[in-house]
């Protein structure tokens, strides 16, 4: 059996109702949690002390993706705050494997990210050090974009590799995930999936979350 993990971005949710915004996605594996800084991506969301807080509020446990300069700076910092897992951009970690390395020790599932144009052929060395890779499906910075098919094949030659490695690493995908994208990227080789607008703009945002999943179960 194939089980698909749906992890709504809090992204699309009203940020000044998140405690309620969190109770509607408990049918949720995670909580998909955007941070940015205005430096990495133009725009800025928030930094940990609302993380914490978010940590605290969840019923469902965090899956962070930082969107910022330096992570190799910033992103233990959210492992020890209890994320469950912390993603940061290959584009900008000075030592991707060490802060890997790092982000395990602390007990968080250590995740590297990669925008559309970024080749992933840079980190088959290192999928043992990673727990999940995230395929940007959009160029990262806002919700609501359209889901861009040509970083496929990309997705596709991860797992390839994944599979002849017998590497044990989730395969997200994030950004348009929606019921019409989201049949392609898990016959990719996507197990993970983003959802922002898809999940909060729906008006049952379970129903939307399971429906999402039965689309790609087996
Ligand atoms: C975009 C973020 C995504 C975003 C996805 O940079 O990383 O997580 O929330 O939003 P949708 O699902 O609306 O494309
Ligand atoms: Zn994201």
């Amino acid at each position: 059996a194939f089980d698909a993990r749906i992890n709504p971005s809090i992204l699309a949710a009203d940020f000044v109702n998140m405690q309620a915004e969190l109770a509607r996605i408990a049918a949720a594996d995670f909580v998909h949690v955007d941070v940015m800084d205005n430096h990495f991506v133009p725009n800025l969301t928030f930094g940990p002390q609302m993380v914490e807080r978010i940590q605290a509020t969840s019923p469902v446990p965090l899956d962070v993706h930082l969107m910022i300069d330096d992570p190799d700076r910033w992103a233990p910092g959210y492992a020890e705050l209890g994320a469950a897992s912390v993603t940061f951009h290959l584009e900008a970690a000075a030592e991707p494997v060490a802060l890997a390395r790092r982000l395990r020790a602390i007990g968080a599932r250590a995740g590297v990210a990669v925008k559309p144009a970024t080749a992933v052929e840079g980190l088959f060395d290192m999928l043992d050090d990673f727990d999940q890779i995230l395929i940007m499906t959009v160029e990262p910075g806002f919700g609501g974009q359209s889901f861009m098919p040509e970083t496929m094949p990309k997705l596709r030659r991860l797992r390839d590799e994944a599979q002849r490695r017998g590497a044990q690493v989730w395969l997200q995908v994030d950004g348009g995930i929606a019921p019409s994208t989201i049949a392609q990227a898990a016959e990719a080789g996507a197990d993970t999936f983003v959802a922002g607008s898809a999940v909060f703009g729906a008006d049952d945002p379970e129903q939307a979350i399971r429906a999402l999943r039965s689309t790609v179960a087996s």
